[in-house]
């Protein structure tokens, strides 16, 4: 009753931003992302029977934080849905930097799903594997998806997303790195907040729009489109923190967002997008990396391709 699974982060270009259930993170609106291949986590899972709780290492140190807490209400979560009465010892090792908006939760819950899966031969779909990773952490459910995937809010439990099946070998992102250090306010906090937001409402009107038009815009791989409407779609959901007094940016993050517009006043195709934390996410295609990375030489940069679907195997 052991497996170990890997999963790759995913980053949103129409972001998840508010849950209308926060027990079983289902999202108030639909949103779509693309996995990528350099942020990655690796989860091996076993049952034993000896065990009086479930016991968390990451990267082998022992964890009793909230970390735990988490983890161990999802186990709670898969015993009571599998009807399992064993207790696991969970290692997870990450080069995704925990809690700095780089989707750490996503990579890691996907990856957990996965591991879980294997390790007692559930044999879930990949549907039944998104809602599994969901009630970890919602972004988890686009993980189990390599490429671009979209997750529709749906109106139950059963909310999944599915991968897009969109062929686009060229699309880029680059992670700018502000800061890697763990985030004050984590993402479910923040997104729960906004819903009291004065600008809430106006975001969840704007983004059934972006989310359509994005689809054509994938369709078409129109990197000025999918740019544009990604942008637009990360300002409007930063925005329902900024009344609230929780923002995300530092002054590099906003530097970085001008030298992208001054880019593109030269025709570079880039684009930017942040999720929770300071951290900026760049929009392009392959043949304007060059172009665009030589002008953030002072942050380190990570481009990042299209990321493959979980997978792993079974141990014993
Ligand atoms: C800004 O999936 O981390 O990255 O469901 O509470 O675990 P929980 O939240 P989480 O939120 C991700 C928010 C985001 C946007 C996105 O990935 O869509």
């Amino acid at each position: 009753m052991k497996a170990i699974a890997r999963a790759y982060a995913n980053f949103a270009l129409i972001k998840y931003w508010g849950k209308k259930d926060e027990l079983l993170k289902l999202p108030v609106q639909s949103s779509l992302s693309f996995t990528v291949d350099e942020f990655y986590t690796d989860m091996t899972v076993t049952f034993k029977d000896n065990l009086k709780k479930d016991v968390l290492y990451i990267d082998e140190l022992l964890i009793t934080d909230k970390k735990y807490t988490r983890i161990h209400n999802f186990m709670n979560i898969v015993r009571q849905r599998y009807k399992i009465d064993k207790y696991a010892i969970i290692e997870s090792s990450s080069n995704v930097h925990i809690g700095a908006g780089l989707a750490s939760s996503a990579s890691s819950f996907a990856a957990l799903a996965y591991a879980v899966n294997l390790a007692l031969n559930l044999k879930l779909s990949k549907k039944e594997l998104s809602i599994l990773a969901r009630l970890g952490s919602g972004s988890a459910s686009r993980s189990i998806h390599g490429g671009f995937s979209l997750w529709k809010a749906g109106t139950d439990e059963t909310s999944y997303a599915t991968s897009l099946k969109i062929d686009w070998p060229e699309f880029r992102m680059i992670a700018v790195i502000v800061n890697d250090n763990e985030k004050k306010i984590g993402s479910s906090e923040a997104m729960k907040a906004s819903l009291n937001s004065p600008f809430y409402d106006a975001y969840v009107k704007q983004s059934k729009n972006d989310l359509k038009a994005m689809q054509n815009a994938l369709k078409e791989k129109d990197i000025y489109k999918v740019g544009d409407i990604a942008e637009r779609n990360a300002l409007l959901m930063h925005s329902t923190l900024l009344p609230l007094d929780l923002w995300y940016f530092l002054p590099d993050t906003i530097k970085i967002m001008n030298e992208v517009k001054k880019l593109r006043e030269n025709n570079i195709p880039v684009y930017f997008t942040m999720d929770a934390g300071p951290n900026v996410k760049l929009i392009t295609t392959q043949e304007y990396l060059n172009a665009i990375t030589s002008h953030f030489k002072e942050y380190p940069l990570i481009v990042l391709k299209e990321g493959k679907a979980v997978y792993g195997k079974r141990i014993s």
